[in-house]
């Protein structure tokens, strides 16, 4: 029950976090757009947590260092080699030893250079509005390092507080103190040309990666306030996008919001804003604290995208609320998200909507698994990494889904939702606040059930193969598991129909436009992935589907990138090649849109597909668009397609 692995710290910070921990930093930063870098300081409050410190070291990445104080004197510092991964450590010796207990005041002034990984500065016709530049971060997992020197590991949670001057209007994952959001765009002053200080304040003790920082061209629009909550939401995006991005999010957000308290325990971060990025955003959403970050890609027009939206929110609770103490364990933050997220479309839906999402969830789950397998270790839940080993090389949708499938089979095997979910909210009542590991989390998960249960519950989790679900790879779940297969089945039934037709002429084929009437963005996803399973289609008749469907001209990217990876499912084909052309094309926005699709879920299995095809288009288009692409999405493409080496 109890477990005795022995405590390793976080493998990807050089910084002396169990030493002496900061408890809140306070930013004082200028954005220079012409430049591209932010200048400022950073100020942290410490605790020693050990018995005499000498030295306090802090993470750093490619960040310029100007000077250091301590407790408000001039201080010396050494900044370390760079190490590939983890960054330059900066070292800053105490003048005197510091004793446990003891208050440090630490202020290091800094600049950012062009390198820094966190950060994208977009050109304006970058924009939707191409009127003005933009800035955006991105931290997790271990880019904070790169747009200020901190602790950049989850195991610290502080708050922060933060002046930032901009000459276009700046937002923070925090509480706005002036000036307001409601208020008029830039203070009143003349957006792109006169500077405007912003406040912020983060009163919630967060992880390090969920610092995060806009600027841009935005308006904000308020959603109805809800009755008897003590929490706001609202919506941020260019002007261009606001009316489309309030229209597609505030049937949901507050909704979703409210029930997820009802599951779980409130709100506790006062707003819940939501931010919709340029096209170059390399996720579908980031949940920074208080303004969760959005692809625009959501902006689908139906409101079938919505998930994404739920999944970030209900991180307010696993991950925000209660986060992984390093990268090891990163399958609390989002397998306990992936869990609760279906949960809520459940509640809010129906039942087939949970089993729907799980089986999509699936498809990613034994691609990723297959993917891996010459890493074996990225198979496994629970992931061991060395010191300084990158946590983006193991990012997949194992830590998402076998996580939520670990959870979905403890439901079921403990008696179902009714006695789980009293259970998971004990879970978050325990440790919200603070960072866990997963022996923390098991520890708990047996004691809960000890004593709301007893010997039965204890013996359902003792029928759990621990061992292949938390340390097994391979390329299947420790379980088969049964979904509802309700909203699939019509997907799968069009597809089987498809695969039966294979040795038919294309001129005889029946298919019709309307065969998908009926289907929602997600079942078309469904329906494309289906096809996948089967042996690659004759190229004949993927064209013949891609026109008569539409799905190879969609402007629906969940569709489109579907489709090109059916169309590109057997590379050597010579119609291959000229798909290969047409998708390179679309990836980068050299279609005519100009709009690059930065969400990595999209770009890098489309560079991958277009790689197996024809290495050459995919270097060369890389090459020649590159910038468009988030600074980390770049590098996990140079590496998908063999430019640089893994
Ligand atoms: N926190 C993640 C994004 C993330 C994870 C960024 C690790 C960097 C490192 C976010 O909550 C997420 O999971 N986004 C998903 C959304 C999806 C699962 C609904 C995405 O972007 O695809
Ligand atoms: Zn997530």
């Amino acid at each position: 029950m109890s477990s005795n692995t022995p405590f390793k710290p976080d493998p990807t910070t050089q910084s002396n976090y169990l030493d002496v921990t900061t408890e809140h930093v306070e930013f004082n930063w200028e954005i220079d757009f012409v430049f591209r870098v932010i200048e400022g300081s950073a100020l942290h409050t410490m605790i020693v947590k050990a018995d005499e410190v000498y030295e306090v070291i802090f993470d750093t990445g490619d960040l310029h260092i100007e000077s250091a104080e301590v407790n408000g004197s001039s201080a010396t510092f050494v900044l370390g080699d760079k190490h590939p991964v983890m960054g330059s450590s900066l070292h800053i010796p105490l003048p005197s030893p510091a004793k446990k207990g003891t208050k440090l005041q630490i202020k290091i002034s800094y600049k950012t250079n062009k390198d820094c990984v966190a950060l994208q500065w977009l050109e304006k016709e970058q924009t939707q509005g191409k009127t003005f530049p933009y800035l955006f971060s991105q931290c997790q997992p271990i880019y904070a390092r790169t747009l200020a020197p901190l602790q950049d590991t989850p195991s610290v949670k502080l708050t922060y507080s933060s002046k930032v001057t901009s000459v276009l209007p700046v937002l923070m994952s925090a509480i706005r103190v002036s000036p307001p959001s409601s208020g008029p765009a830039h203070d009143g002053k003349e957006i792109g040309k006169d500077k405007v200080t912003y406040a912020y304040n983060q009163p919630t003790s967060i992880p390090s990666y969920l610092i995060a920082i806009a600027a841009g061209n935005v308006r904000f629009k308020a959603l109805p306030s809800e009755k008897d909550k003590n929490w706001t939401c609202g919506i941020w995006a260019e002007p261009e996008l606001i009316d489309a991005a309030y229209w597609e999010f505030s049937e949901d957000t507050a909704r979703f919001l409210a029930a997820g308290e009802k599951i779980v325990v409130p709100y506790k971060f006062g707003v819940y804003d939501l931010l919709v990025l340029p096209p170059s955003f390399p996720y579908g959403g980031m949940e920074n604290a208080c303004l969760t970050f959005l692809t625009p890609t959501l902006l689908a027009g139906d409101r079938t995208l919505v998930d994404v939206v739920v999944h970030e929110l209900t991180h307010s609770w696993f991950g925000n609320g209660v986060t992984h103490t390093d990268a090891s364990h990163f399958w609390l933050n989002e397998g306990f998200t992936t869990y609760i997220e279906r949960v809520l479309l459940q509640t809010l839906h129906t039942p087939a909507h949970r089993g729907f999402s799980f089986v999509i969830g699936y498809k990613g789950l034994t691609d990723d698994l297959k993917n891996y397998e010459t890493k074996p270790k990225y198979q496994r839940l629970v992931i061991d990494f060395d010191v300084g080993e990158d946590p983006d090389d193991a990012y997949s949708q194992v830590p998402y889904e076998k996580g939520a499938n670990l959870l979905l089979h403890l439901e079921r095997v403990l008696g179902g939702l009714d006695v789980f979910l009293p259970y998971i909210r004990n879970y978050v009542e325990t440790f919200m606040g603070r960072s866990i590991n997963t022996d923390i989390w098991k520890a708990h998960l047996y004691e809960y059930w000890s004593k709301n249960g007893g010997e039965d519950k204890l013996n359902a989790l003792d029928s759990v193969d621990w061992e292949a679900w938390l340390h097994g790879g391979g390329l299947k779940l420790p379980v088969e598991m049964e979904y509802d297969l309700t909203l699939v089945q019509e997907a799968y039934a069009l597809a089987k129909r498809w695969d039966e037709s294979r040795t038919k002429n294309v001129a005889s084929l029946d298919f019709k436009k309307s065969d998908l009437d009926s289907f929602d963005s997600n079942q078309k996803a469904v329906f494309l992935e289906r096809l996948q399973s089967f042996k690659p289609l004759p190229a004949a008749h993927i064209a013949h589907l891609g026109k008569i469907y539409g799905v190879a001209a969609t402007t629906n990217t969940e569709i489109r990138y579907r489709y090109y990876e059916v169309a590109l499912q057997d590379p050597s084909t010579p119609e291959a090649k000229a798909v290969a052309q047409e998708a390179a094309k679309w990836v980068v926005g050299n279609d005519g849109t100009g709009v690059v699709k930065g969400r990595m879920k999209f770009c890098r299995p489309v560079f991958r597909a277009i790689n197996s095809a024809d290495t050459t288009v995919a270097r060369e288009t890389f090459e020649e668009y590159k910038l468009s692409f988030h600074p980390i999405a770049r590098r996990l493409i140079e590496k998908d397609i063999g430019l640089a080496v893994v």
